[in-house]
């Protein structure tokens, strides 16, 4: 069982890819109990066209979560166009705070992803809150950034954006550091099939694409919803995939005491491995700047 938590428009794209792509069934929470179960009751009628043969349930009721293998915390405010992410540090810190520990009280084994922003911050947070192990707390970020890192690279060059591989690292915001070093089309370094002011210029969208899209149409939903959702299947079914998620640091990266973007192997326990890769000193420093940026947020958070 998959719960998530927020019925909002990514929360709910979130669940209808769930089941989609038949992952689980879905628990959806909501403190409108209303919106979580006009979600639901939506998704189910669907049910038939995407052949879809399990339960989706909405709920105001956080017991219903109990026995769920995952839960998505994606409830919070949503930024607008003129604000970051961590514009929303301490309001969505009250939501999330409450959230999470609802989250250890009935479904302690699960694995807890967050979703709200600024998440690095959030992902901090609940691994204060609830004392779960690093394995099983973790948060949706840069594994965002790369999908868009990966689409602006084959769009430029003309080629299959599955052939398209990329990494993001750091911070999911305007410090986040797209690895061109480590991008590549069928494992043709990027840097033979694009100039550099190409590069500069697909690295400058990447991090911008969020806001890109608020600017555009006030909010981003099918892009974090499918993203979820491939994470989600990720720890499901074991696939162990290889994503840059945002996972708290002890050390690795010469980083510890904050949650940000690095790669790892997502699998049946969650975050089985945290992947150090060889960086070069200009994208140590990049990293590094990003580590600074999350740190001093997490030095503003009010208690
Ligand atoms: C985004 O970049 C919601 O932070 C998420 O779309």
């Amino acid at each position: 069982m998959i719960t998530v938590i927020g019925a909002g428009k990514v929360g709910s794209a979130a669940a209808f890819d769930i089941l989609r792509y038949k992952i689980s069934d879905v628990i959806l929470i909501d403190t409108n109990e209303n919106a979580a179960k006009g979600e639901a009751l939506d998704m189910m009628q669907a049910a038939p066209a995407i052949e879809f043969d399990g339960q989706i349930k909405g709920t105001s009721d956080f017991s219903e979560m109990q026995d769920s293998e995952l839960v998505i915390v994606t409830a919070g405010l949503g930024r607008r166009a003129d604000m970051t992410r961590f514009d929303l540090m301490n309001t969505n810190a009250q939501i999330v705070r409450g959230i999470v520990k609802e989250v250890a009280k009935y479904a302690p084994k699960c694995k807890l992803m967050m979703v709200t922003n600024p998440v690095d911050i959030m992902t901090y947070i609940a691994f204060k809150e609830t004392g779960f192990p690093r394995c099983c707390l973790f948060g949706m970020g840069n594994i965002l950034d790369t999908m868009r890192f990966r689409s602006y690279i084959a769009n430029e060059i003309g080629v299959s954006r599955e052939d398209t591989r990329a990494l993001v690292i750091g911070e999911h915001g305007d410090s986040m550091v797209p690895l061109v070093e480590y991008a590549s089309v069928s494992g043709i370094p990027i840097s033979n099939l694009l100039t550099n002011e190409q590069l500069e210029r697909i690295v400058h969208r990447t991090v911008t694409s969020g806001a890109d899209v608020i600017q555009l149409k006030g909010s981003t939903i099918y892009a974090p919803g499918s993203v979820i959702a491939i994470m989600a299947d990720a720890i499901l079914t074991g696939r162990n995939r290889v994503m840059s998620v945002s996972t708290s640091l002890d050390g690795e990266y010469g980083a510890s005491g904050l949650s940000i973007g690095v790669p790892v192997v997502l699998g049946k326990e969650g975050v089985e491995k945290i992947i150090e890769l060889d960086l070069s000193e200009k994208t140590k420093e990049k990293f590094a700047k990003s580590v600074a940026t999350v740190k001093e947020a997490i030095a503003a958070l009010k208690n």
